[in-house]
């Protein structure tokens, strides 16, 4: 059932919570793919209720990021969820989530400097809050996010933490292309040879984890074999960042170990998509 109203989500929670129902949680942007059904699936198992909601948050984006093109499906997304057994999908906009004066933010520290933070300055605020608001409307006993973005899943878990709230987060894994390339609903953009040049991101951490394996620890002879792969492909305009880091505090390695995150962010043609493996 389709619900865009924040009242009528929460009366709609609060009778499911009446009947000892438990609600799982899978918060999207929507044009679902792949990677967000298995997330459904992974909340229908656990939980009485599922509950995804689509909301293109505008404070999580910077000025000159894809905010005004990034793709849009309602219908496609309704069938989806449909056919995946959803319960409720939850459709708020964009004046109901922030009306006018509307300033009140969460920040989590540390975790949200480096990676993906230190280019996309004010991102984490804007998840973090939105995220926030999100779960003040469904109340979930469960929440589900994908570990594509890995930085996310961690700071999210964090803010749980530190914040004392009720609800389980869920870390499920990437879900991949045949070829490799991680499902993100920003491969859209990506041009058929842009496509192509998407696999070096994948190539590059399934490289690194062969080298890892065979006994390489020096986090900067990993990444310089990684850049080197990347950047034999056409089409890569940047890459932002690759960086070995402790799964729990994110902070870069001295030494790899079993258990790292290998996470990377590159620019193919003018789309910037991020991966990320665990040693
Ligand atoms: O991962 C996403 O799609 C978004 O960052 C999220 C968690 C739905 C918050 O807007």
């Amino acid at each position: 059932m389709l619900i865009t109203d924040i009242s009528r989500m929460r009366e709609t929670v609060k009778s499911l919570k009446k009947e000892g129902k438990s609600i799982g949680f899978v918060p999207t942007m929507g044009y679902l793919h792949e990677g967000h059904v298995s997330l459904i699936r992974c909340s229908r198992k656990d939980n009485d209720i599922t509950v995804v909601s689509i909301f293109v948050n505008p404070i999580q984006f910077g000025k000159n990021e894809d905010l005004d093109r990034y793709p849009r499906d309602l219908e496609r997304d309704i069938e989806i969820c449909k056919r995946e057994g959803v319960d409720y999908l939850f459709y708020p906009d964009v004046r109901q989530m922030y009306p006018e004066g509307y300033s009140t933010y969460v920040v989590v520290e540390g975790l949200t400097e480096g990676l993906c933070g230190a280019f996309r300055p004010g991102h984490f605020k804007g998840v973090t809050t939105v995220v926030m608001k999100l779960f003040n409307i469904v109340q979930p006993d469960r929440a589900y996010f994908g570990k594509k973005d890995y930085q996310q899943y961690v700071v999210i878990k964090k803010m749980v933490e530190d914040l004392n709230m009720d609800v389980q987060i869920i870390g499920c894994p990437i879900i991949r292309e045949e070829d490799g390339l991680a499902m993100s609903s920003r491969n859209k953009y990506l041009s058929p040879e842009e496509r192509e040049s998407a696999l070096s991101l994948s190539r590059a951490l399934f490289t690194a984890k062969e080298i890892f394996e065979k006994g390489e620890t020096d986090p900067e002879k990993i990444k310089q074999k990684m850049r080197q792969i990347i950047q034999s492909y056409p089409h890569i305009r940047d890459i932002q960042y690759i960086e070995i880091v402790d799964p729990k505090t994110l902070q870069p390695k001295k030494r790899v170990e079993k258990g790292d995150v290998i996470a990377l962010a590159v620019y193919v043609g003018d789309t910037r998509l991020i991966d990320n493996i665990t040693l």
